[in-house]
């Protein structure tokens, strides 16, 4: 078993070392997200590659390190820069940052992430709340021998993406100047963008938007009972919907636009989580 308890543990050992106390939140940054971390009061920084038996980032828009400190009024964690299957590691790696939460005694998640629209009536600059997933491709995160101490073989994800934290999340919406909607998200392994073929194909089986993360996270939150919320920025219409190419410079534009107002939303959240 490569990445159970004993391994993750090592890893929050050395944080508990350096921070004392515990955050009761959790939030991964996507792409072009990472505003938001500079908000973060009296925070505590540790790199990545600091952290024995972690991961390290590396897609430039990603920062690489932990951010513990106050945000919403709560104790928090952030991460700023994750890890993504097309990077090069393997899915059974990716359940590190979720179980590096559990043990941290994060109580819920808050994931978030660059995506492009599949639903023609979404605009880029909008938020998605996400209700469901889709993912058709490549391995499960939990694949290989289990963990008890983190969650059963078989386990439920009906409320993968709990339901009460989505109705937190539409009610603090109300006061955002933002544009909200609750999706479907799906999950592509990337790093290319989709064909035009795949993003018809995605709206046929009832994808709103399309993206490269997020899913693993939110599979290894399911395993562990950690209750989760996953927000996608719309940064980009997807392949096929606009007469034009898509690239990395037009997600980071769309994220800077909505990054002050998409921080007060996230902060708003927190303080109602
Ligand atoms: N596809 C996949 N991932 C993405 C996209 C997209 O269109 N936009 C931002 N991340």
């Amino acid at each position: 078993m490569k990445y159970d308890y004993d391994y993750v543990k090592l890893s929050a050992d050395y944080i508990k070392s350096i921070v004392h106390e515990e955050p009761e939140i959790g939030i991964i940054l996507g792409s072009g997200l990472g505003k938001f971390a500079e908000s973060i009061e009296n925070p505590i920084e540790i790199k990545y590659e600091d952290i024995p038996n972690f991961l390290v980032s590396t897609v430039a828009s990603h920062a690489g390190k932990l951010i513990f400190g106050r945000a919403g009024g709560k104790n928090i964690v952030c991460m700023a820069g994750r890890f993504h299957y097309y990077e090069g590691y393997e899915f059974e790696q990716l359940v590190l940052p979720i179980r590096l939460f559990k043990l941290l005694g994060v109580k819920k998640t808050i994931i978030t992430n660059a995506a492009g629209a599949v639903n023609t009536d979404y605009n880029v600059g909008d938020i998605m709340i996400i209700k469901d997933h889709l993912k058709l491709t490549g391995a499960s995160p939990l694949r290989g021998e289990n963990d008890d101490r983190f969650g059963q073989r078989f386990f439920d994800v009906t409320d993968m993406y709990t339901k009460e934290l989505r109705n937190i999340a539409l009610e603090c919406a109300k006061e955002s100047p933002l544009t909200f909607h609750e999706g479907v998200y799906m999950f592509f392994t990337g790093p290319q963008f989709e064909t035009p073929a795949e993003i018809r194909a995605a709206r046929i089986l009832g994808a709103d938007a399309v993206g490269m993360s997020t899913v693993t996270e939110a599979l290894t939150a399911a395993h562990c009972g950690m209750p989760l919320l996953a927000l996608s920025v719309m940064t980009n219409m997807a392949a096929g919907v606009l007469p034009q190419k898509l690239s990395d410079e037009e997600v980071g534009i769309a994220a800077a636009k909505i990054a002050d107002n998409f921080g007060n939303y996230v902060r708003d959240v927190i303080s109602k989580l």
